[in-house]
């Protein structure tokens, strides 16, 4: 089962993603904004230690992230949208990357980079991408990352379509997919209704007629 964020301030910001109109500028920190509140949620259960430290009171004990190193594997292009938002929760992973773009009329997944950090088997996986559609792009960059070793592997993304979130359980039911919202379902193009549009080009300000 997916984990959903219910709640208002995502509810809040996902009204300028999904808004036409928000420019370039904002919609780039809402993406971020948003990645930070899924990340809280997705390292909810991460393993903590306890350590003994002293504050200008008293001697006393606290709980430390403990066990495993994290890193962070962005699908390109969006997904580096979301990068420094989980950065800001986990300071310390390491970062990866993973090319790839849907082929418009297929919308199967075309492969062009990956570069992942070599002891990636070791590490926690945070895998991100804003746009769960098909779930075509997510199945392939988990299979990559599993055939270079990782074996802890979480995606997190901000729009998912049901039909995206069952694929990834099917294909690989060791992942737990965390996203912001679910939405109705998708269009006759493999867009998500109502969707946000394309994430990507309204990160980057592709697209011709972009509002800056
Ligand atoms: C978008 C999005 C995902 C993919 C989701 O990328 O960022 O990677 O589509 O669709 P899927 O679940 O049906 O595979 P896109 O192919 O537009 O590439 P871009 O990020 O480079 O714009
Ligand atoms: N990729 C996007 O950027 N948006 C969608 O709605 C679907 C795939």
């Amino acid at each position: 089962m997916a984990t959903v964020l219910n709640h208002p301030l995502v509810g809040h910001k996902m009204a300028i993603l999904r808004d036409k109109n928000t420019g370039t500028k904002q919609f780039r920190e809402t993406v971020s904004e948003i990645s930070m509140l899924v990340c809280y949620e997705a390292t909810r259960d991460l393993p903590t230690e306890k350590v003994g430290i002293e504050t200008p009171i008293c001697k006393t004990e606290c709980d430390v992230l403990a066990g495993k190193k994290m890193a962070v594997v962005p699908i390109l292009r969006a997904g580096l949208g979301m990068v420094d938002g989980v950065l800001a929760m986990v300071p310390a992973a390491k970062i990866g990357h993973i090319g790839l773009y849907r082929n418009e009329e297929t919308l199967e997944p075309v492969e062009y980079f990956c570069k992942l950090p070599a002891d990636i088997g070791d590490r926690e996986v945070f895998l991100v991408d804003p746009m769960l559609a098909t779930g075509g792009s997510a199945c392939d960059a988990i299979r990559q990352l599993k055939e270079h070793g990782a074996k802890h592997i979480r995606f997190l993304c901000i729009v998912a379509a049901p039909v995206g979130i069952e694929r990834v359980e099917q294909a690989h039911p060791d992942v737990p997919v965390y996203a912001a919202v679910v939405d109705e379902g998708l269009n006759e193009n493999g867009y998500i209704v109502p969707g946000l549009g394309d994430c990507g080009d309204r990160i980057f300000g592709t697209k011709y007629n972009e509002i800056v």
